[in-house]
């Protein structure tokens, strides 16, 4: 028998030969004193000016960064905003003044405990103790009588009302999530990194103040639709669907849709004489755990804590155990010192007071603002004026030709140092229509009376003084006109 040859160890059967890594590679670098690279060759550099996605960071799509904000930002801070923030009016962002001194608000903490336990993770559906304490909350003010009540199971606390929608947004099954227009803005872009739903947006009508009519509700069901998001008081318009309407729609959504109610500005009700009030679809739910209806709020604008980021969602358990799980791959839960902090500050009868403080004050801000503006011109018809919110949805149609769109309003407005924003940030992809002008939030500009009544006033001044520009410039050019055809 012939001896078998020694075998020799078989080498591994290597996908990458190793002398493709020796093989000397040729990245090259913009900017070398070398001929040899992109920027000596005219089609590279037309290749690369091609297409944004041909680009350096090409991983990036910059589309992704909110575009309204970030351009009203942007113009301000050309016009000088960051070097003298005190000399402007910030009208803009949405957000209520925080100080101490409103009459009757409680004082808000200078500084929290911070517990040993709070250095830990903290659940991502929130802490037990602030739960229970929003649970208790909802049912001394919205379910007083009934028998079906929250408790903590029914809630989860997340960092922020954003990050509240888009945990909701997460869990979502296959649907259609009908949405209105105008509405927050950030629902649109929020809405379109969800693969699991259709965003459909639905125009409201503008000859009734963009009201959400219980009609309206039962189209977008009878189309398919099993989610609708929609705030309420709604931002930008302050308008409120109150009961029985609100009834209304929530009975009609019941076992059919799931509605996402974002109560962010539930607190600012001025429909009930300052009595601290809110506006809760709570108060129809039937059975807690059967009603598909989510409710959203936080210490965001009711509280006037907008840097906390303490929010929560209200709603059936089995929504409620989803929401709280995905923040664990989301955002990771909210801070534990700050829920541990914000548990006092829901005892319902503090609230309440709380609640009829803030009402008053800003119902007092509104009616200043309101007699300034109609003053001015503007047209503010009873019928219309906002009975929620900080917002006002200002109808530019009676100013003079240049000044009758929210984007030249806006434009003159900084330049006496008043920052308001475009109506047309608040519809639909706007910048993809072929005209902006067609826009339907084209005329209007959303103006906030969140902060104090010193920077409401220089506003105010700042608008007064663009308006009688405007004025005069027309008036000037119309007699200039009348002077020219007399001649003729
Ligand atoms: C209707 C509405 N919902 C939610 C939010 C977001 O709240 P937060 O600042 O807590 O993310 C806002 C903020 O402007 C809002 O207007």
């Amino acid at each position: 028998m012939a001896a078998k040859a020694p075998q020799t160890p078989k080498t591994p059967n290597r996908k990458y030969s190793s002398s493709v890594t020796s093989r000397p590679r040729r990245f090259s670098k913009a900017g070398e004193p070398t001929e040899d690279n992109e920027l000596s060759s005219k089609i590279h550099r037309q290749f690369r000016d091609a297409h944004r996605g041909h680009r350096a960071h090409a991983g990036l799509d910059p589309s992704r960064a909110s575009t309204g904000v970030v351009w009203c930002t942007e113009r301000a801070y050309e016009h000088g905003f960051l070097d003298e923030p005190d000399k402007w009016a910030n009208l803009g962002q949405g957000a209520p003044e925080v100080d101490d001194d409103i009459e009757g608000s409680f004082q808000r903490p200078q500084t929290i405990d911070i517990s040993i336990n709070s250095r830990e993770y903290g659940p991502t559906a929130g802490i037990k103790s602030l739960r229970a304490a929003v649970a208790n909350l909802y049912n001394a003010h919205h379910r007083q009588g009934k028998e079906s009540k929250y408790t903590y199971e029914n809630v989860c606390i997340v960092p922020g009302g954003r990050a509240g929608l888009i945990r909701i947004a997460a869990v979502l099954g296959n649907s259609y999530l009908g949405f209105f227009i105008p509405d927050y803005t950030a629902y649109n872009e929020m809405l379109s990194l969800f693969k699991n739903f259709a965003a459909i947006p639905s125009p409201l009508s503008e000859e009734d103040g963009y009201h959400i009519h219980p009609t309206k509700i039962s189209e977008e069901i009878a189309r398919g639709t099993t989610v609708i998001l929609t705030s309420n008081p709604r931002n930008p318009t302050g308008h409120v669907v109150a009961n029985p309407e609100l009834a209304e729609i929530q009975d009609i959504c019941r076992d059919r849709a799931t509605l996402v109610m974002d109560e962010f500005y539930g607190g600012y009700n001025y429909t009930s004489d300052c009595d601290g009030t809110v506006v809760s679809a709570a108060e129809n739910v039937h059975d807690v755990n059967e009603d598909d209806v989510l409710i959203i709020d936080g210490l965001t604008k009711r509280f006037r804590l907008p840097g906390w980021r303490i929010a929560w969602i209200v709603g059936p358990k089995e929504f409620i155990k989803a929401i709280g799980s995905c923040g664990s791959y989301l955002d990771g839960g909210a801070n534990v010192p700050f829920q541990e902090a914000a548990v006092s500050m829901l005892e319902p009868d503090k609230v309440l007071k709380e609640m009829k403080a803030l009402q008053a004050h800003f119902m007092e801000k509104r009616d200043y603002v309101i007699g300034r503006l109609r003053k001015m011109g503007f047209h503010l018809p009873e019928e219309n004026v906002p009975q929620s919110t900080f917002y006002l949805w200002l109808d530019l149609s009676s100013l003079p030709t240049g000044l009758n769109d929210g984007l030249n309003f806006f434009q003159k407005c900084l330049e006496e140092k008043v920052i308001v924003v475009p109506g047309i940030f608040f519809d639909l992809n706007p910048s993809k229509r072929r005209d902006l002008f067609d826009s339907p939030c084209h005329h209007f500009v959303r103006f906030s009376y969140g902060p104090k009544m010193e920077v409401l006033e220089m506003g105010l001044d700042g608008i007064e003084r663009v308006v009688k520009k405007a004025r005069r410039d027309s008036d000037l050019r119309r007699s200039y006109h009348s002077v020219l055809y007399d001649r003729e």
